[in-house]
């Protein structure tokens, strides 16, 4: 799996990097929105906190292919390694195409059924990014959706992986695991939900509590060996 945070959070990026195996970063308008601060600084503050091997995922926000293309390359000139976040739109697939031609990195996003992110997939996108919970808001199937790009990802042995996003709890991000997708999104809430289990808090508090009544409170394996 390659986890991927979903937040321009800055703290919470520093966070993740520090603790988890995390594969890189990826944003959307509205998150870059609700950061509410120079696009520029959000980009390179984020490519300081996740170091130069990490992905950086950002989205273009123009109307048509030729100015996402435009997009493409100022965003290509701030972050010589990010990675193109384009809609799932004709003018969309027309610009992945170009960008594929010039061999710029490509994340397609909005993605609400298979047919979307197979013709992405075809047009040169190397992620897939399938909203699984909304998705799942109306009564769809967000893991379905994920299994069937994986699928068809299979079937046509693309260069392409899922990138699943959009999830608001952890049932839906193991549900997205067991159905083959190749990476997920997350945000800092749910991402830091993926490990937590009472069972395994008051299982370590049990061997603290243990080991300290023998060997002493504070101490480890370095003090006794
Ligand atoms: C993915 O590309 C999107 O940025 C994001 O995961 C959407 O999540 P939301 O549905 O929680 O806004």
């Amino acid at each position: 799996m390659i986890y991927m945070l979903d937040t321009a959070d800055i703290e919470a990026i520093k966070k993740a990097v520090d603790l988890y195996p995390l594969a890189g970063v990826t944003t959307n308008p509205s998150i870059i929105a609700k950061a509410n601060r120079p696009f520029a600084d959000i980009i390179r503050d984020i490519r300081a906190a996740i170091g130069p091997d990490r992905m950086l995922h950002a989205q273009v926000m123009g109307k048509t292919a030729e100015v996402m293309i435009e997009e493409a390359q100022a965003m290509r000139e701030l972050d010589t390694d990010i990675i193109i976040k384009v809609p799932v739109t004709p003018q969309g697939i027309k610009a992945m195409k170009a960008l594929k031609e010039r061999g710029i990195r490509i994340t397609a996003t909005a993605i609400l059924t298979p047919q979307q992110a197979l013709m992405a997939a075809v047009a040169g996108a190397e992620f897939l990014a399938p909203y699984v919970n909304r998705l799942d808001n109306i009564c769809a199937d967000g893991t379905q959706v994920a299994a069937e790009i994986a699928h068809l990802i299979d079937v046509y042995q693309l260069d392409a992986k899922v990138l699943a996003a959009s999830f608001k709890n952890v049932q839906q991000v193991h549900e997205i695991a067991k159905a083959g997708a190749q990476s997920v999104t997350i945000a800092p809430d749910v991402f830091d939900q993926l490990l937590v289990h009472p069972l395994t808090d008051s299982g370590v508090a049990g061997f603290v509590s243990d080991w300290e009544g023998v060997y002493g409170e504070g101490t480890t394996v370095l003090d006794v060996i």
